[in-house]
């Protein structure tokens, strides 16, 4: 020790156990483990750094969020990765309730300022942005953005976050794309990703093992599945699909937090 930094890290099978970084000889912090909570769909909260960032809320008519009570939902950050209802159908009530800053296209930031929300921060594909959990990287995702009015709502984005607690992807509603090998110049070690596993409107299972294959990270967040029929899926075989591909599919229940 001798005063020395020392810093190790422990990766099994794309999880991260812990950080234990070593300042001073008897003292030892122990970074957070990130935690994942999800609200059904495509809505979830990921906590890491001491801050919650929260994604896509959509609480209102998501079959899968009945006995979520927003009430209780904080959140420092909320991320929107397009303007589709099942993504913003209570993104204005949530960010005025929570007073979270959003991040989102300039599109969907310009919107929001319409609506009333005054802590936007608009951005679009390209270089990362610096915030006080870490930096948020807005990349390609393949599918369409317009809100409920039909109005233009920019491009969709996926997100790539870069932290001191760990790295991580998330995609929003997308289909396989060759962008994503693009992913591991940026992040070269994801500790998670998260996909939407639905199929119809996004990847589906078989699709999603690819993309993890593309960004290298075994460990993926499956949402956008079984909210209803037309993004239904067999989760037992998409569980053992991945299994057989040497990864982890993780599908935690709706209201349930899981560390990463
Ligand atoms: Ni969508
Ligand atoms: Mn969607």
């Amino acid at each position: 020790m001798n005063g020395q930094k020392e810093e190790s890290r422990t990766v099994v099978c794309g999880q991260k156990e812990a950080i234990f970084v070593n300042i001073n000889p008897g003292m030892v912090f122990v970074a957070d483990m990130t935690k994942f909570t999800f609200y059904g769909h495509a809505s979830f909260s990921i906590e890491t750094g001491g801050k919650t960032l929260l994604f896509d809320p959509f609480f209102t008519g998501n079959p899968l969020a009945k006995d979520i009570d927003t009430d209780k939902i904080m959140a420092d950050y909320i991320f929107i990765t397009h303007g589709h209802g099942d993504h913003t159908g209570d993104l204005v009530a949530l960010a005025k309730k929570t007073g979270a800053l959003c991040v989102g296209a300039f599109e969907v930031a310009g919107w929001l300022q319409k609506n009333g929300v005054e802590k936007v921060h608009p951005l679009n594909h390209g270089g990362p942005v610096a915030f006080d959990f870490g930096k948020a990287r807005a990349v390609n995702a393949i599918h369409s953005s317009s809100f409920g009015d039909g109005s233009y709502a920019g491009n969709p984005l996926g997100y790539v976050f870069t932290t001191a607690n760990g790295n991580f992807y998330v995609s929003g509603d997308t289909a396989l794309t060759m962008d994503m090998q693009l992913i591991p110049l940026w992040a070269a070690k994801l500790d998670f990703a998260v996909f939407p596993i639905g199929g119809n409107y996004t990847m589906d299972p078989a699709d999603a093992i690819h993309a993890s294959d593309f960004v290298k990270c075994n460990t993926v967040v499956g949402v956008h599945y079984n909210t209803w029929p037309i993004v239904t899926i067999d989760t037992e075989k998409a569980k053992a699909d991945f299994a057989a591909a040497g990864k982890k599919l993780l599908l935690p229940g709706v209201g349930k937090t899981i560390e990463l």
